[in-house]
């Protein structure tokens, strides 16, 4: 029997693409995809759909419920630029959102939950490079403070009630259905509009910073290879570090210019600048490796020659 599966802010980033993903083979009917507000992007129709503010409790206990989810995939946040826009505001939809989410199912009968953590859980204090599994994680960003705070809920939720949540630390994440919104690794994903619109971009980060990355594909490989593992696998409920590349925004630019020649792109660093400063250059992701068997498959290279190939034919469509 597949799961019947709920999946929070599907109209987000990595929602837009997970819900067809797990629909390919959980079956349409079972993935149902909860959208903010009333108009989810295409890629969500071929399934139910339903509308949910995860802020309220009740209508997150309702929709655990009338769907019969035994698994939840919740996605609804806010990035971390946004988030240091309203502190406040990050703190309620990420966290208030967390909450309602792990009472509900645990009190739903919900067997599985899934809740993406960041590299933005890091601080200024963990080694910059290769940053290991159990680095300090002191975050400067309230983006941070929330996947900090939000591992703490996950795993006490799987030790005082045995919820099995699992969770991964995303890197930034590459991707050419839907655009992210408001965070500090959204530049790796603008300048490949930019790159086939207009043939130039300005970058909100300086040339040099160097920040972990990782393919879209890949990310959705990961979520499933944890999420459909062996309980004796996952041996972390708090964040498992998760890698694929690291590049500088320079080193994006010139990959893309082998393939679109003339390319320029100019930096123009803002306050973004400084929570990139804050995570580390690169990841250890060695203890998912061995825990669960983790491997990605893309590279830069790879990356870059699907993603222009993937989003000139979508911008094409338009
Ligand atoms: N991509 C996120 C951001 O930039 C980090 O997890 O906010």
């Amino acid at each position: 029997m597949p799961p019947k599966v709920l999946v929070t802010g599907s109209a987000g980033q990595i929602g837009a693409e997970l819900v067809p993903h797990l629909r390919s083979f959980y079956g349409d009917a079972n993935v149902v995809a909860a959208v903010h507000k009333a108009a989810g992007p295409p890629s969500l129709n071929d399934g139910p759909v339903i509308t949910l503010d995860t802020d309220d409790p009740d209508a997150v206990a309702s929709a655990v419920r009338d769907t019969g989810a035994d698994t939840v995939y919740h996605l609804a946040a806010l990035l971390s630029a946004t988030g240091e826009k309203d502190p406040q505001l990050a703190w309620k939809v990420n966290m208030d959102g967390l909450r309602n989410v792990l009472e509900a199912s645990r009190k739903g009968g919900v067997s599985r939950v899934f809740w993406p953590s960041s590299i933005g859980a890091f601080g200024p204090d963990a080694p910059r490079k290769d940053a290991p599994q159990n680095a300090p994680l002191n975050p400067t960003t309230i983006y941070g403070v929330t996947k900090v705070a939000g591992e703490l809920l996950c795993n006490y939720y799987f030790v005082k009630y045995g919820l099995d949540v699992r969770c991964l630390r995303y890197p930034g994440l590459i991707s050419n259905v839907t655009p992210p919104g408001g965070g500090t690794t959204d530049y790796a994903v603008e300048i490949f509009y930019e790159a086939i619109r207009k043939g130039s971009y300005s970058c909100f980060l300086r040339e040099d910073t160097v920040l972990p990355m990782m393919y879209m594909p890949d990310a959705l490989k990961a979520t499933v290879l944890i999420m459909e593992a062996d309980p004796s696998r996952v041996i972390r409920h708090l964040g498992y570090n998760l890698a694929a590349f690291s590049f500088s925004a320079g080193e994006l630019a010139a990959e893309i210019r082998k393939r679109i020649p003339g390319f320029r792109v100019s930096y123009a660093p803002d306050s973004r600048q400084k929570i990139a400063d804050s995570w580390p250059m690169s990841i250890d992701d060695s203890e998912a490796r061995k825990d669960w068997g983790w491997s990605p498959g893309y590279d830069l290279q790879g990356m870059v020659s699907d993603m222009l190939t993937k989003l000139k034919a979508r911008l094409a469509l338009r």
